[in-house]
């Protein structure tokens, strides 16, 4: 019985990841295309973003890309609705561009803590906004699916990581919010909180080897996750198969936050 089947595809569906030209967003890009989506990959260097562009083309997929820096308000806000003109429109936003930036509080500027924030936070913010109206004008009527990248520190304190962790608990705080004032209108707004996966942000952990010791063992998969990992979720709350799954956040982290 074809009803009965859970509906996971993204055939005809125009997705913007940002941050999608390496390590996790890249991933899920990857992932939303070969479940039919048109990504649209985002970042701020064009020569990657073309690069992965057309490694998806050659793999049979669809993709595009839309180079612009997330913190820059004009340029994001420009970039935004540029890519719902040159599609007819936008059914998906994950939120994923980011960086990192440590210290201990004593070493924590002012300038380093906004400027985390203002790349994980508020760009996902100015980004939603923009990303809501184009959804509620969406041909066929209004319809949308908003996935932010938010982290394990969002609930779990590690130290060094301030702006980092307020950002990501503020991006999932704003999935609540984003459900209780448009979930009547099929928009969804979610929250993927990943563990620790092998991407370039973590090099200076990786090259840590009582960092990575703890991982393996603190984890219950006893082991760093790979960036394909965060496919399945992502492709989940973007699927219509996911339409009442709503302000939610979805863990992908092998168990660690699940065990003592
Ligand atoms: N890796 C993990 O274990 C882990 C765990 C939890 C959460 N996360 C989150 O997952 C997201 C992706 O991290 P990752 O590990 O994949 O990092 P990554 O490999 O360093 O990739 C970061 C991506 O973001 C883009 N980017 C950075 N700043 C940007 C800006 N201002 N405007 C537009 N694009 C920007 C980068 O491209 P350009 O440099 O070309 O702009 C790149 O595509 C981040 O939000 C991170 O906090 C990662």
């Amino acid at each position: 019985m074809d009803e009965w089947k859970p509906n996971f595809s993204l055939d005809g569906r125009v997705v913007l990841v940002t941050g999608g030209s390496r390590g996790l967003g890249q991933a899920m890009a990857r992932a939303l295309a070969a479940s039919g989506a048109t990504v649209v990959l985002n970042g701020r260097s064009c020569g990657p973003l073309e690069q992965e562009r057309d490694a998806i083309r050659a793999a049979g997929y669809n993709a595009d890309f839309a180079a612009f820096a997330v913190d820059d308000a004009a340029a994001a806000k420009a970039g935004i609705h540029e890519v719902a003109k040159r599609h007819g429109g936008l059914y998906g936003l994950v939120n994923n561009a980011g960086h990192q930036r440590r210290h201990p509080i004593e070493e924590m500027t002012d300038e380093a803590f906004e400027d985390v924030v203002a790349v994980h936070l508020t760009a996902a913010f100015r980004l939603m906004r923009e990303a809501v109206a184009i959804m509620r004008a969406n041909p066929g009527g209004p319809i949308g699916r908003i996935v932010s990248t938010s982290s394990v520190t969002a609930s779990h304190g590690r130290k060094n990581v301030y702006p980092y962790a307020a950002a990501k608990s503020g991006l999932e705080a704003m999935a609540r919010v984003g459900a209780a004032e448009f979930g009547a209108e099929g928009i969804t707004c979610n929250a993927i909180a990943p563990g620790y996966f092998l991407t370039e942000i973590n090099t200076p952990l990786l090259d840590d080897k009582a960092f990575t010791d703890w991982v393996t063992g603190r984890t219950p998969a006893g082991r760093w996750a790979d960036p394909s990992e965060l496919g399945g979720a992502v492709t989940f709350l973007m699927s219509p198969a996911a339409s009442y799954v709503n302000g939610h956040v979805l863990v992908v982290d092998g168990g660690m936050t699940a065990v003592l």
